[in-house]
C-alpha cells in the first residue's frame, strides 16, 4: 500500500535547482532508503516529506507530495500536525538538555497530555519502543546529555514515537555512532516498520542493503533508479546505479 506519493517534485534554493522531477512512492510499513553521493539531494528530499524545508529561506518547491491521498503542500494543511505525523530523527543525536523522562514527555505535554500517571506510561511505552527502557528505567531523572551517543539517538527515537507518528524520517541516523550502536538502531528500525512507515537516508550502502525494502539512487538532484532493494543491489537497470553500488563511482 502506498503511504506517500511524490509527483513531479522540483526544488530550488534561490537559483540553484537541487531536486529535479522526482516521482516516487513510499510504501506503508516498509523501509525506503535514499542513497547517492554527497550533495545529490537526499537530505533536501527527505526534508520535503514533512515540510522542514519551509523553514529555510529562498526555497521554492513545485509538484506534489501526498500522504494517504492528500497533498501535504495544500494551503489548508497544518504543518505542526504534519510534523507530528511525519517525525524526524537527525544525523547528530539532539536530545533536549533536560532529564530523560521529560525528553519523551515533552511532545505529549505539548499536545495536551497533563496527567502525570499517563505521562509516565507514555514515557515507559516509548522508551520500550525505542529499545532503551532496560538501560534507563532507573535513571529517568538524569540529564539526557549524560547518555552515550547511541543511547541519545534511541532517546530521540523514543521522543519521536511519543507523539504517535505514522511516518518516521531518518537522515543518516548512525553516521555519528559506533558499530555496536549502529547495529542496535538498525535492529530497531526493522522492528519499527511493523507499526510505522520508514524513510532513511544513508551513505552506507551495506546499511541500505541490510534494512531497506526499497531503495532510491540519487545523483545531482535526480532520482536515477528506484526499485526493490534486492533488485537495486543485485541487478540494477541503470549503469550509473551499478557503478555506484559496486564502488566504481562515488
Ligand atoms: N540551505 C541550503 N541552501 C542552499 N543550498 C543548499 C542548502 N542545503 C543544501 N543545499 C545544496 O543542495 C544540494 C543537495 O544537498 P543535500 O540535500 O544536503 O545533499 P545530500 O544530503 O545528498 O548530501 C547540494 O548541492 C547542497 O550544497
Ligand atoms: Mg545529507
Amino acid at each position: 500500500m502506498v503511504k506517500m506519493e511524490l509527483s513531479g517534485v522540483n526544488l530550488w534554493y534561490g537559483d540553484f535547482h537541487a531536486l529535479k522531477d522526482i516521482d516516487m512512492k513510499i510504501y506503508k510499513n516498509k523501509v525506503t532508503a535514499f542513497i547517492g553521493p554527497s550533495g545529490c539531494g537526499k537530505s533536501t528530499l527527505i526534508r520535503c516529506l514533512n515540510r522542514m524545508n519551509d523553514l529555510i529561506d529562498h526555497v521554492r518547491i513545485e509538484g506534489s507530495i501526498s500522504m494517504d491521498g492528500k497533498n501535504i503542500y495544500d494551503k489548508d494543511v497544518d504543518v505542526v500536525t504534519l510534523r507530528k505525523n511525519v517525525g524526524m530523527v537527525f544525523q547528530k543525536p539532539n536530545p533536549f538538555p533536560i532529564n530523560i523522562h521529560d525528553n519523551v514527555a515533552y511532545g505529549p505535554r505539548l499536545h495536551g497530555v497533563k496527567d502525570k500517571k499517563r505521562l509516565d506510561e507514555i514515557v515507559e511505552e516509548n522508551l520500550r519502543g525505542a529499545a532503551l527502557w532496560g538501560e534507563v528505567h532507573d535513571i529517568l531523572d538524569r540529564n539526557a546529555m549524560s547518555l552515550s551517543g547511541g543511547q541519545q539517538q534511541r532517546l530521540c527515537i523514543a521522543r519521536t514515537l511519543a507523539v504517535n507518528p505514522e511516518v518516521i524520517l531518518f537522515d543518516e541516523p548512525c553516521s555519528a555512532l559506533d558499530p555496536l550502536s549502529t547495529g542496535k538502531i538498525e535492529d530497531l528500525i526493522t522492528q519499527l516498520k511493523k507499526d510505522y512507515t520508514i524513510v532513511i537516508v544513508t551513505h552506507n550502502m551495506q546499511q541500505a542493503a541490510r534494512i531497506s525494502d526499497y531503495t532510491g539512487y540519487f545523483y545531482l538532484g535526480r532520482l536515477i533508479e528506484f526499485n526493490k532493494t534486492k533488485k537495486i543491489f543485485t541487478n540494477p537497470d541503470n549503469k550509473e546505479t551499478e557503478n555506484y553500488i559496486t564502488g566504481k563511482f562515488g
